[in-house]
């Protein structure tokens, strides 16, 4: 027996939690492709009070600030900077260009969030950490499928013990994926684990915690233009025996493509899709069955409510106006992240040695 209801914790797991204020004044630094799609729509929903945008493309910034009427149009960073009316710094910039915007914003003293890869270079990220904890400024990473509706869903189960003990988790993706679209993104000697499977890395992370061993085999695409690679398999091994699989193919052409997640517990199973994946950025919402192996009116099969792109993009910016308020620590701050690029890195120098490689092998 299967019902398309979705069990009342799990749709209370899917509500949007906000903080209670959240009227704090954000500035866009970088206003490109994602925080005109992914941001803006997703903080609008949520009633976020955004103030303006600055980009080194001042025409980037006029057409950002005019589609989507915001207040002001920036014309330099320290404009930014020293507005009062600015209380959170929303960077998007390209990773290279991270740091710069970073220490500055830090050495302005306001809280950032930064877009994901926090950075291409683990001890950067780890400085920038420290940066921000020596001048006691909160910073947080755009990790932000971890609020899709496909993860928010797992926990619950998980936490309402309806998986039983984890056995074994796998997230296949095949999809086509033009990465000409974003030339400096096609540029980049590391491509697939750093800008695609982080987002699942970082998720997989905040569910099961951290493996012991990372494995990472990489490919490319005989053809791509593309300098780094599109094609990766990835396993994670635990301590007890549980592992993860991540497999991510980006030049499938054919008509099958496949976004995947599948949890086995030894009580329940969870088979799901990423709907975001089958057609970016617009794509399709999350799906999830879930089988109970001995609880059959536990049993059922849903479409989710919402799509990662753009409804996820509002749970890191909530999350760090709580940190704010409650002086606590935002659920992707940069401290958590340094794990996720833990276990990027790990994936990398597994490939180049050929072995398994432990997160903790990865210091600064
Ligand atoms: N799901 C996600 O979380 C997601 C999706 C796409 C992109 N991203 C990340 O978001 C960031 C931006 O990606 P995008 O797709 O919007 O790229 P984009 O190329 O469309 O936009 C980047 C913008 O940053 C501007 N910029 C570069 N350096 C700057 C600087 N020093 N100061 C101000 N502006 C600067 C550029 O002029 C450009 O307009 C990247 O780090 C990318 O990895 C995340």
């Amino acid at each position: 027996m299967t019902t398309e209801t979705i069990p009342q914790f799990v749709q209370s797991a899917l509500e949007r939690k906000l903080p209670p204020k959240t009227d704090y004044g954000i500035a866009f630094v970088g206003c490109g492709g994602i925080v005109n799609y992914g941001h803006i729509p997703s903080y609008k929903a949520n009633g976020f009070n955004l103030i303006g945008g600055y980009d080194i493309n001042h025409e980037a910034a006029e057409k950002t600030v005019q589609t989507h009427g915001l207040k002001k149009l920036y014309k330099s960073l320290d404009e930014v900077l020293s507005d009062p009316a600015v209380e959170i710094v929303d960077v998007a910039v390209v990773p290279e260009e991270q740091w710069n915007v970073v220490s500055k914003v830090i050495a302005a003293g306001k809280p950032l969030l930064c877009q994901k890869p926090f950075s291409i270079a683990y001890a950067k990220a780890a400085r920038m950490t420290t940066l921000a904890q020596q001048a006691g400024i909160k910073m947080a990473v755009h990790q932000q499928f971890r609020w899709s509706s496909i993860i928010q869903a797992t926990r619950a189960l998980m936490k309402e013990g309806w998986l039983g003990n984890i056995l074994d988790v796998q997230v296949q993706v095949s999809i086509h994926t033009p990465w000409d679209m974003w030339p400096w993104i096609a540029a980049q000697p590391r491509l697939e684990v750093l800008f695609h499977s982080i987002h699942y890395l970082d998720s997989l992370r905040f569910l099961f915690g951290e493996p012991a061993l990372v494995t990472s085999r990489h490919s490319k695409h005989p053809a791509q233009k593309a300098k780094g690679e599109t094609k990766t398999i990835t396993t994670w091994d635990y301590p007890n025996g549980m592992q993860i699989l991540v497999a991510i193919c980006h030049f499938d052409w054919s008509p099958a493509l496949y976004s995947n997640f599948r949890i086995l517990g030894d009580d329940g199973v969870i088979e799901g899709t990423i709907g975001t994946n089958y057609d970016y950025p617009d794509g399709r919402s999350d799906t999830l069955a879930f089988t109970s192996r001995n609880h059959p009116k536990q049993n059922f099969s849903a479409t989710l409510p919402g799509k990662w792109i753009p409804d996820a993009f509002y749970g890191p910016m909530a999350s760090l106006m709580e940190a704010l308020q409650t002086n606590g620590s935002p659920i992707t701050s940069a401290e958590d992240n340094l794990g996720t690029l833990r276990v990027v890195d790990a994936a990398y120098r597994s490939m180049s040695e050929a072995r398994s490689v432990s997160p903790s092998e990865i210091t600064a």
